[in-house]
């Protein structure tokens, strides 16, 4: 069976789907049947036509893509929300089936794009969107659909777990990590998405909708990034027995979802923590499985590729769009507010160097509820750290990270 794609972008994640179709062809067509074709290249930047793809597989006219009834899947990969939005919508109206590795797409404009999916009879297979080469998503929607998920950990952006993890080796200050995150290629020039929480928001979305089948746009989302982590905090929970971690945390609770992604003091025993550089890893907890976690490389365009090709692959293999091909959000779930979620915390204080202070600020604590599970002071009038204790409801909640930033775990 011949299937030819309508390939949206020639940048990163589209040149390398297109080099990986050339060389797993064979492979593909011998394993599956599937005598997989670029049909068409969408590109703005025509100077890529016939550089590493034919030239006259280029256009610029998105029609030419909608009218050639031999391209049944179009594979949308020029990013960003609005033209993107056009095309993917179109291409539904048009009878084509979609696959997109664009997760802000999919975070904000998602319900609108699945309910037309879903009355079109046509799949919408994101694969690539969270966690590029990991298949996170077919796993959580087949794998695990008998799973009864509850919590779901993510490190799902490699940018900031390459800063933090250069911080913990101590190979300098946010600032200074940033900067050659971005001569290496892991950061973009402005890393603002990255950094401030953005792009990680909008996979904990995703991965909270499929995980708990109710719709969780960015909007609900709470986030704070890593901008403000100095490598002060990151040695101090180093001291305490934690590593420094963006946690994407998705929690159903109660039968509510919060959703969250901020830095997290994650114990250094615990498998998050040993995920480091630009490497990705979800964390799932469910009442059927204990605990499961998937990792891998996060981005780049040959892994991100592979989970592309993989959906290209499912949707020519699947002859009906059932619940599983697109979102399974059936039920409206209400979201637990951020303030009503119990967690622990970490404290950092500069204090006088003065008789009782120390003292004084225990009690104010005790006055407030909050017990101190340990407490750090490094040097004279400088900086002590503190973890508070659990409640006993947080030591009964199933959840083995807390999830305040930063937060200490128990
Ligand atoms: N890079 C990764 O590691 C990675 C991992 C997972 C998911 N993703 C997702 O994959 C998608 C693509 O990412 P990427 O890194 O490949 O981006 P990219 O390198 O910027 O590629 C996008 C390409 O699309 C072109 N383009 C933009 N708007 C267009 C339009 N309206 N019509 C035609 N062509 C257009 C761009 O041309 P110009 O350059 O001329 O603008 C560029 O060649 C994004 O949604 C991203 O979030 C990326």
């Amino acid at each position: 069976m011949t299937v030819r794609i309508g390939l949206l972008g020639f940048g990163t994640i589209g040149s390398s789907v297109y080099a990986l179709i050339e060389k797993e062809h064979d492979a593909i067509l011998e394993a599956t049947g599937v005598d997989l074709r670029v049909g068409k290249i969408l590109e703005i930047d025509l100077s890529k036509a016939g550089v590493a793809a034919p030239a006259e597989l280029f256009t610029s006219d998105f029609e030419s893509i909608m009218a050639d009834p031999q391209i049944g899947i179009v594979v949308e990969l020029i990013g960003g929300i609005d033209w993107a939005f056009r095309y993917v919508e179109e291409s539904l109206r048009r009878g084509k089936n979609v696959v997109t590795a664009n997760k802000q797409l999919l975070a904000n404009k998602g319900a609108a794009l699945f309910q037309l999916a879903k009355d079109e009879g046509r799949q919408i297979r994101f694969e690539a969107s969270v966690g590029g080469a990991i298949p996170v998503i077919k796993v959580m929607r087949e794998s695990m659909i008998a799973a009864d998920l509850h919590t779901v950990y993510g490190i799902v952006n490699g940018t900031t777990n390459y800063i933090l993890t250069a911080m913990y080796r101590g190979e300098g200050d946010y600032l200074d990590t940033l900067a050659r995150a971005q001569q290496l290629g892991y950061a973009e020039a402005d890393p603002t998405a990255d950094v401030a929480g953005h792009d990680a928001a909008a996979k904990m979305a995703i991965l909270a909708s499929i995980a708990y089948h109710s719709r969780v746009t960015m909007a609900d989302v709470a986030r704070e990034g890593i901008e403000k982590i100095t490598a002060g905090d990151v040695q101090y929970a180093k001291d305490l027995g934690y590593v420094i971690k963006l946690i994407g945390a998705a929690r159903l609770i109660d039968g509510r979802v919060n959703v969250r992604v901020h830095p997290t003091l994650v114990p250094a025993a615990h498998p998050l923590a040993s995920i480091n550089g630009s490497y990705n890893a979800v964390y799932l907890r469910g009442h059927a499985i204990d605990e499961i976690m998937l990792t891998g490389p996060g981005a780049g365009g040959i892994p991100t590729a592979s989970a592309v090709v993989s959906d290209i692959v499912s949707i020519a293999s699947t002859k009906t769009a059932g619940f599983l091909q697109n979102c399974s959000c059936y039920k409206v779930l209400d979201f637990l507010p951020d303030d009503e979620v119990v967690s622990t915390f970490f404290i950092r204080v500069r204090v006088e160097d003065r008789a009782g202070v120390l003292a004084r600020i225990a009690s104010a604590f005790g006055e407030h509820d909050v017990s101190i599970e340990s407490m750090l002071q490094k040097n004279r009038g400088t900086t002590p750290s503190w973890c508070s204790s659990p409640t006993p409801r947080e030591r009964e909640a199933s959840s083995r990270l807390s999830t305040r930033s930063p937060a200490c775990r128990w």
